[in-house]
């Protein structure tokens, strides 16, 4: 078993990752409930296929525990589920030293997190991220949310956990679809870390779907340290630097948005880092060699991400209402070549329906 620190300026907490963590991590999950209430926020899809961990997860808790399990999509990512947690912790009389418990992917982190966050006006919560995508990026940082009308994670809170336990064999039952969604964070964080490490990736990513250990436990590492580093420095996204990890994410985004949820986060996430290294080349930041070195690992993987018939200006559009634009312009992070990005990028209306159209065409069914 790894241990990652994170130092954040709000809290410092260690990111444990290794096999069975679960199991070598016990005794700390008892210490921290006792005399305490828990309550676990489990994906229900997980509480089938994991059965035997949580009940050793539950018997190690002290004290009165529940468990809320809930059908984790984007839209129970939602103020009816934060209400439906709340009444249950409210008829169980819990208060300000309960502990919550998140087990599974990105929704539930997210949705388990900012419960935790304004419960009691916070309580103790720990992350048990399930799939890839949670491993590698979304239970790192203390970014919570939830969906609210058409946009996404647009209500939440910055706020720590006390803890992260990866424990890779959930990995194990993860459909292949959603290691590709886990792998479109990780070559994320090749782009961000520098060219080794995205060379690395594109040469091995195949070993993901034969649950390789050594790769995976490298790739989260990396992925882990990376953004632990970032967070340490930019809690809140306030100098600017935090920014980086949202490489392709404005696209990604949108793209979900104007394809009505039917595509996962993790294949638009490969799709808009398309369409961000499209626009680095227009804008003449990013040379072509970079861009046909880089966009071949996205082609790699033109079959399995489909998108419907898309509208570009609908894309556009959204990206333009992005809770993280300034005076009406849309701000991307665009990139150099690995590892040398730049934030608040400006451009034109149409380098951005031009990038959109050159990013997706791989992906147009
Ligand atoms: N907070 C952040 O910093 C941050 C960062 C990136 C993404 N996100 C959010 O994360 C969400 C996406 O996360 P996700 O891709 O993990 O989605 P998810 O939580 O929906 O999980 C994906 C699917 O995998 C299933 N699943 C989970 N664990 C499993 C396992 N071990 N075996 C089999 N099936 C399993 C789930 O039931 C679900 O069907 C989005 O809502 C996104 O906005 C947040």
């Amino acid at each position: 078993m790894k241990k990652i620190n994170i130092d954040a300026p709000s809290k410092n907490y260690g990111v444990f990752i290794g096999n069975n963590v679960f199991n070598k991590y016990a005794s700390k999950i008892s210490s921290l409930s006792e005399n305490n209430d828990s309550i676990i926020i489990v994906d229900s899809k997980v509480y089938e296929l994991h059965k035997e961990k949580i009940k050793h997860l539950l018997q190690r808790v002290k004290g009165i525990s529940v468990v809320y399990k809930f059908k984790a999509n984007e839209k129970n990512k939602s103020f009816e589920s934060m209400k439906k947690i709340f009444d249950l912790m409210l008829r169980k009389k819990m208060g300000r030293n309960t502990l919550l418990i998140a087990v599974g992917g990105g929704i539930t982190g997210d949705l388990g997190g900012f419960a935790a966050s304004v419960y009691a006006r916070g309580i103790r919560y720990i992350h048990i991220p399930t799939t890839l995508l949670a491993m590698v990026d979304s239970a790192i940082g203390g970014k919570t949310g939830i969906n609210y009308g058409q946009t996404k994670n647009i209500i939440g809170t910055f706020y720590q956990p006390e803890s992260v336990l990866i424990d890779t064999e959930f990995i194990k039952t993860l459909p292949r679809e959603e290691i590709l969604c886990g792998l479109g964070e990780v070559i994320k964080y090749g782009l961000l870390i520098g060219d080794n490490f995205f060379n690395y990736v594109a040469g091995n990513y195949h070993k993901a779907f034969d649950y390789n250990e050594t790769f995976l436990n490298k790739i989260i590492h990396e992925s882990v340290s990376f953004k632990g580093s970032t967070v340490e420095k930019d809690e809140k996204e306030k100098t600017g630097l935090r920014k980086i990890l949202n490489l392709g994410h404005t696209f990604a985004h949108a793209i979900e948005v104007e394809q009505n949820h039917k595509i996962k986060h993790g294949m638009a996430v490969i799709a808009g880092i398309g369409c961000a290294l499209h626009l680095s080349n227009k804008l003449g930041l990013m040379n072509d060699k970079y861009l046909e070195n880089y966009l071949s690992l996205i082609i790699e993987f033109r079959d399995e991400i489909k998108l419907k018939k898309y509208n570009s200006e609908s894309i556009y559009n959204i990206m333009l209402r992005d809770k993280k634009n300034k005076k009406g312009s849309i701000n991307f992070v665009l990139i150099e070549k690995a590892g040398k990005l730049v934030i608040d990028a400006e451009a034109d209306k149409m380098a951005v329906l031009n990038s959109i159209k050159n990013g997706l065409q791989y992906f147009e069914v």
